[in-house]
């Protein structure tokens, strides 16, 4: 991602750190349904896992995954949204750090679980290649990555779409509670496009594709 774009996005996040949350709390039950299930997943997959998370936000899967981890090193570019996720409890050891996911501080091949929660939407199509070599270097033998992201919405208003560049990359009006607008680079997949895309990287674990979120395990081919 350009520099500029990324300080752009950073100030976005910042500024939506403490209001950030909300995108979890939705008044949808399936919605609720879904995250909680993906937590009972996520959890189980986490037991006694050395954990790195990248773009940890606010710790919302940082604090469910530390009741069965044991350790985690969670990381994020803004310090508002690190500043959020040390307010929360946690159940095994937390080390929080600011750092790009693009260029994680990390020793490689030191993690036996990788989380990347609601980031690969945001992820620059023409970057792809790149993040994943990170995302596999990260890991121990046999170490396995978790992403969770959101479906493509019901047509109409919520693509809420202000174009796309000459990659392909669709980008979205989000508004802060203040109604500060920015335009935030979001691409949806449908399940058949993600496969593509993950496939010539990954061997697929699972994949879990419900009405509004996808997530998957992935490991090393
Ligand atoms: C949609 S939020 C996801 C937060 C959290 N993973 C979750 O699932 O709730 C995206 C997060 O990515 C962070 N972020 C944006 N650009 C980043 C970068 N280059 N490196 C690390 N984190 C970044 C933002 O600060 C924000 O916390």
């Amino acid at each position: 991602m350009r520099k500029n774009d990324l300080e752009k996005q950073n100030e976005y996040y910042s500024k939506r750190a403490s209001e950030y949350e909300q995108i979890y709390f939705r008044d949808n039950k399936e919605r609720r349904k879904e995250i909680d299930n993906e937590v009972v997943r996520l959890k189980s997959l986490a037991q006694d896992k050395s954990i790195i998370e990248l773009a940890c936000g606010t710790g919302y899967w940082t604090t469910r995954v530390s009741e069965t981890a044991s350790q985690i090193i969670a990381s994020d570019y803004s310090n508002d949204m690190l500043e959020e996720a040390q307010k929360k409890t946690y159940h095994c050891p937390v080390q929080f750090l600011q750092a790009d996911l693009h260029e994680p501080p990390f020793e490689k091949a030191s993690c036996d679980l990788l989380l990347l929660g609601f980031w690969f939407s945001h992820e620059p199509c023409q970057d792809y290649e790149k993040l994943f070599e990170t995302l596999l270097s990260l890991l121990k033998p046999n170490g396995k990555i978790w992403m969770i992201d959101n479906n493509p919405p019901a047509e109409g208003d919520a693509y809420q779409t202000t174009g796309q560049d000459k990659y392909g990359n669709n980008y979205k009006q989000r508004f802060l509670d203040d109604k500060t607008e920015y335009s935030i680079l979001k691409n949806y997949f449908r399940e058949e496009s993600l496969r593509k895309i993950l496939e010539p990287y990954f061997e697929i674990e699972s994949l879990v594709h419900q009405k509004y979120y996808w997530s998957v395990v992935l490991t090393a081919k």
